[in-house]
């Protein structure tokens, strides 16, 4: 049988996929050193879609990672009737990993009218069966309250910290919030290379269009300074592409980028090329196509911190323990 089974054989640990990120799905599980349970996936002429597991999943803690990327709606679609195949096998658990989770921009209502969409995310995954969520990096760690369940919240920062740290003279680096919301990331991410200042580019945004962002003016010391500009996520890369030119029309030495998850929606890669960044950072929570990589990207596996927090879960071990008791 697919899987791992727990050393008392009182336990059954399954991972199962929908058709997203199979390249991180499977790296995932060369991590946890098992096979992906084998799935049957299909659309009829009309577009729904047919899902059936290839073996019993009964009495099973089972891990169904779909990431949300484009097309984001199949995916989410495709992620729920797993959910929903999984609870009418008689599965003991599921856990919705989600490394990317979608719709989770609209986590308020700015105007009256308006869908809170994260939330009702997390109600869709709930009535369709899930006992608990995984994610990388939400949008706002707030998003955690909208699932009536356990929700663990990993972070992609140590990935990230450890490679920029090896890329930067940690003397003389700023670390800068893309907006103002995010500088509580950027205090962080200050501490966890080496310490020196912060800064932020004042951003504007009109709210009546999507990803429509003005980068007007940095405050905060970056002259001569090597930039960290961090953020969780890049789409059409206008608020990033925005930030690098503010930086270094403002004296920066040099940026390097950092983000989580690279939705990377046209005209990204031209954004990002030809912006003026040294490096641009990204992990694989979302699928990297060969034809969207430009030679100033690198990207970083997070599949060994999924199958770790994977792997704890099913222990009943600590996923906080993950991140030096922090998260
Ligand atoms: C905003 O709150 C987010 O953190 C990102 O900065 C934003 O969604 C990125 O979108 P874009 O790349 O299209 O500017």
């Amino acid at each position: 049988m697919t899987g791992i089974i727990s050393s008392d054989g009182e336990k059954r640990l399954v991972l199962l996929t929908g058709r997203a990120h199979p390249d991180l799905a499977t790296s995932v599980a060369t991590h946890l050193g098992i096979d992906l349970l084998p799935t049957t996936t299909y659309e009829f002429a009309n577009g729904e879609i047919y899902t059936r597991f290839g073996e019993s999943v009964r009495g099973a803690d089972t891990f169904v990672l779909q990431s949300h990327s484009s097309p984001i709606n199949t995916w989410i679609m495709e992620q729920l009737l797993m959910v929903d195949a999984l609870k009418r096998a008689s599965a003991k658990t599921i856990t919705v990993v989600a490394p990317f989770y979608g719709y989770a921009r609209q986590d308020k209502k700015h105007r009256g009218r308006e869908p809170i969409s994260a939330r009702l995310m997390a109600d869709l995954f709930k009535t369709a069966g899930a006992d608990r969520l995984m994610s990388v990096d939400l949008h706002a760690a707030q998003i955690q309250g909208f699932f009536d369940g356990p929700v663990d919240h990993l972070w992609a920062m140590p990935i990230l910290t450890e490679y920029v740290r090896s890329r930067v003279d940690t003397s003389n680096v700023t670390v800068v919030s893309p907006d103002a919301g995010r500088i509580r990331v950027a205090e962080q991410w200050a501490a966890k290379l080496g310490g020196g200042p912060l800064a932020f580019v004042h951003k504007t945004r009109d709210i009546r269009s999507p990803n429509k962002t003005v980068a007007n003016r940095v405050v905060g010391d970056v002259e001569g300074r090597s930039c960290v500009l961090v953020d969780d996520l890049i789409d059409t890369a206008g608020t990033i592409a925005g930030a690098v030119r503010v930086l270094l029309e403002a004296g920066a030495k040099d940026v390097i980028v950092a983000a989580t998850h690279g939705v990377l929606s046209d005209p990204a890669v031209d954004r990002l090329q030809n912006c003026g960044a040294r490096e641009v950072v990204i992990t694989d929570t979302l699928p990297i196509a060969e034809d969207r990589r430009f030679p100033q990207l690198t990207v970083l596996s997070i599949a060994p911190l999924i199958a770790r927090a994977i792997r704890e879960v099913f222990d009943d071990g600590s996923v906080t323990s993950l991140f030096d008791g922090q998260a």
